[in-house]
Formats: structure tokens, sequence, C-alpha cells
């Protein structure tokens, strides 16, 4: 019997749902030993989870009892989308962390992101325009360290999407070249964008640009490049690039600062703290399946690197990993094991929007697979779970849980690597299902149908994890805390 059988026996055969009981509010933000309110939230499996909605939640109920947070964002860029409901209004951030959207919170966009200048500025109106306002809800800093992502890093990425099967599922935000330039130590930093030789800085990166791209048999002025609604706009020549960067520095100057001391100011004076990880831990480079890896540290050990030590993981109170309750969704060229009949993707997918909110690209829709999240929850040391969707169950459909793997007709585990995957054969358990519409209004776990109490304390035991907060509808106020 494997791990998972065994706590299927515990909880489905002996009724064991002790792990929902013992779960203790308070303790979460007051764990013994650790820096008390210090929330990390990161994606558990292959990205689009809901942490962005998690998050704000998070960053409101902290406030409701604190008069200040840190709102800290380490990884990625434009390829994040997080969809967050605010006063009826429903906004998609990117580069923003969701406490942006808060008053008395102050954003700190860290130092191991790649931002896109003009993107930024886009992001920035977009939610001006939805809360009619002029001024951002929460203080916005920017890392001076942090790196830059420009029109030049989308137009390499078009280039090699046409060339290199690494680059095909990208997003098409540039967020691999500009990673790239920092392995090859000639990065350029917000306070590059915000400096007197700006244009200089410029030229020398647009030429280096324009000759690899040249090298490559296309003309980088010509290249169309998506920009954050979608619109393909060409890069144009280095003046017309200098004059689209001048025009966002214009905006972002104000914001660009050093934020070392005030970070390490937070830290010691018990400010409560909340990090925002992009992506998710199944599309780090290094826990990930190749080619559907991004290349920003999708780990809780990027906010140790990205804050140069202040915010140690290990001393966080909590470190979340977000889920969707019954089934994960996936976008790319990833083949798993866990795929799911079509009709029943179908009818998730439908229920559930699984349409990417940076792409609009629909979502692949795969069973639960514990081998994979398990891998994942441990490689990264995961001590708390959010599942999202729990209203996404059907009482005539089992829910199907993948709990080993055989390759050979031996039991394997998982690896992050296409070609072993492809030879595995998936064991599954079937679950009993609950009625989506009847958790919807829920508050309580107690309150949930046996079956969805079942399948949460069984999944928590598995992944070796407590459950910290379950949604069972988009809306703020369908929310279980646990
Ligand atoms: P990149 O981040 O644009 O370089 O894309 C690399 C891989 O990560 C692609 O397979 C993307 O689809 C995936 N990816 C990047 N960001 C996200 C996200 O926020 N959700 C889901 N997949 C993502």
């Amino acid at each position: 019997m494997n791990k998972f059988q065994s706590f299927y026996k515990q909880v489905y055969k002996q009724g064991k749902l002790d792990i929902l009981q013992t779960t203790k509010k308070q303790n979460f933000f007051k764990k013994p030993g650790r820096r008390a309110n210090s929330l990390a939230i990161i994606g558990g499996a292959l990205g689009d989870e809901g942490k962005g909605r998690i998050a704000d939640e998070l960053a409101s109920k902290l406030l409701k009892n604190h008069s200040s947070l840190l709102f800290y964002r380490d990884n990625g860029g434009a390829n994040a989308g997080h969809t967050v409901e605010f006063n009826q209004t429903k906004i998609v951030l990117h580069q923003l962390g969701a406490g942006v959207l808060q008053k008395n919170a102050t954003v700190i966009l860290g130092k191991e992101m790649v931002l896109h200048p003009q993107d930024l500025v886009t992001e920035i109106e977009t939610v001006y325009q939805a809360l009619n306002i002029k001024k951002l809800p929460a203080d916005l800093m920017i890392d001076e360290m942090t790196f830059l992502c420009l029109d030049t890093h989308r137009a390499f990425e078009a280039v090699l999407k046409m060339r290199s099967t690494g680059s095909k599922g990208a997003t098409g935000r540039g967020i691999a070249p500009a990673y790239a330039d920092i392995l090859y130590r000639h990065p350029l930093r917000m306070r590059d964008l915000a400096g007197d030789d700006w244009d200089k800085k410029l030229k020398t990166h647009y030429q280096l640009y324009q000759q690899l791209i040249a090298g490559c048999g296309f003309e980088l002025a010509k290249i169309e490049v998506p920009n954050l609604k979608g619109e393909l706009i060409k890069v144009g020549s280095y003046q017309q690039l200098l004059k689209r960067t001048t025009q966002a520095k214009k905006v972002l100057k104000k914001y660009i600062k050093p934020v070392y001391e005030y970070l390490a100011k937070c830290w010691t004076d018990k400010t409560p703290i909340l990090a925002e990880k992009a992506q998710a831990l199944g599309l780090d480079k290094r826990w990930g399946v190749y080619p559907d890896v991004t290349s920003s540290n999708c780990s809780f050990d990027g906010l140790l690197s990205s804050t140069e030590g202040i915010i140690d993981h290990d001393q966080l109170s909590v470190k979340a990993a977000t889920i969707k309750a019954t089934y994960t969704s996936s976008v790319g060229a990833r083949v798993l094991p866990t795929i799911m009949d079509k009709q029943l993707a179908e009818r998730i997918r439908k229920d559930a929007n699984e349409y990417g909110a940076t792409t609009g690209r629909p979502r692949d829709v795969v069973h639960i697979d514990l081998p994979m999240l398990s891998f994942l929850f441990k490689t990264n040391k995961v001590e708390e779970l959010v599942m999202t969707h729990l209203d996404i169950s059907y009482s005539d459909v089992p829910v199907k849980v993948c709990i080993a793997y055989k390759l050979n007709g031996k039991e394997v585990g998982y690896r992050p690597d296409q070609e072993y995957l492809n030879k595995v054969k998936p064991v599954y358990l079937e679950l009993p299902p609950w009625d989506g519409n009847q958790v919807k209004n829920k508050k309580e776990l107690k309150e949930l149908p046996i079956e969805a109490q079942q399948y949460i304390a069984f999944i928590s035991l598995s992944l070796g994890v407590r459950p910290f907060m379950i949604t069972t509808g988009p809306k703020r106020e369908q929310t279980i805390e646990c």
C-alpha cells in the first residue's frame, strides 16, 4: 500500500477527519519560532490556480487587524495574469501585485522581477479607470535594482519561437530573453531607465538585439510584439523605442527607489508581510517539465535572494500553496499522464472559465496528480494548502485522483521529465463527489457535505500540509477559512 492509499483508508474507511478539526486559525499567523504575520502564497501546480484573489483576500484580512502591510513580489513579469474582483469590478493584474488595490499597503515590485515599463504604465492606468481614481490605493515602490523586460526581448522571443522548440509555448512577453540578459551579465535595470544616460544604455542594448536578430535572418525594427492588451506593435527604430520607454519613465520615475533599508525595517519592526509569488512551482525551471517552464525562480527561496536575505522563507509563518480542488489546469506542450476524458474536461473548462488571463488560451484540464503535487510540495517545503474551485464537482461524476504511476509493472514516483512521463501509466482512485452547488455559500468546513470534507482531509494528508483556505466560488465572500 503506498502512502496515498493509507491516507485513503484512514479518511474514507476509518472516518478520520482530525486534520480538519485540529487546524486552528490563530496559529497560522503566529507559529511558534516563526516571524509573526509573515505569509507567502505560491501556485502549487502548473499556474493559474487563483493566487491573485487569495492574496487580495489575505491582504484585506491583515489590514483589518493592522495599520500597515508590506506586499512583496519577487518573480516574473507581464507573463502573470491575476484576476481579482474589487468593489464589483473585475481587474486583471499582471505586474502589479494584488496588494496594490489596498489602502495602507505598500507594494514592492522586487529585484528579481523583469518589468516591462510601458505595460506597467498601461496597468496602472487600467486600475485608475476601473476604480475611477487618480492615484493607486496602495503606495507603490519599484526596486531600483529590478530588471527590465523590453520590446527587444519580446522580439527576440518571437524569433526564437520560430527556431527553437523551447520558446514555442512562451507567453510572448519576453520573459526568457530578459532573464537570459541577467545570466549574460548585461541586464538593464529600473535605475538605468530612471537615470540620465538611459538613451546611451538603451542604444547599446538595442544594437546588440538588432545584431542577434539580424543573425537569425530578421530585422528587429519590423518585428511585431504584443503589448499588455495583446495588440501587436512594431518594435520600430531605436529612436521610437527610446520615445516609448522615456514616456513610461516619466510615469514610473517617482516609484523607482532603493528598497533594501525599508524592507529591513519592515522585517524587524514586525510590519505584516505578504509575499505573492507569480507563476507556480510546476513552472519552475528546476521542478517543472520542459519546455513549459518559465525563467524566474517560482519557489519560496526566490524571496530570500530577491530581498538579499531579508525575507527568509524558513522564518515565514505561512507558506501556502494554491491548487484547484478537483483538477489541474495546464497550458503548453507538456503531456501529462493524467489527461482527462475530453467531455469532462470541456465541462470543467466551461464551468470554471479555464482560459488564460494573459493570453486567452484555452487551458488543458487534467486529473489531480498526487505523485506530481507531493513532489512539488516536498521540494519546496510547502506547509499550508489553499484549495480553490471546490464548487467544481458534479454529483454524478466521481472525483478521479491519480495516486501512483506504473512503469514496467512497478510503482514509481513523479519526475519532471517529459520522456519519463510519456512512459508511465497513472493509477487512479475514484472518490465520492459532492454537488458543487451545495458548497457555494458555506462558511465553515463542518457545513460542507461529508464527501467534500473527506476529500479536503485526504488531499491535505497526502500532501503533508494543513488546510488553510478553501474557495467555493469566484466572489470574495465565497471563502472558507480553515
Ligand atoms: P514564459 O513565462 O512566457 O517564458 O512562458 C514559459 C512557460 O510558462 C509557458 O509554457 C507558459 O505558458 C508558462 N507560463 C508563464 N506564466 C504563466 C502563468 O502565469 N500561468 C500559467 N502558465 C504560465
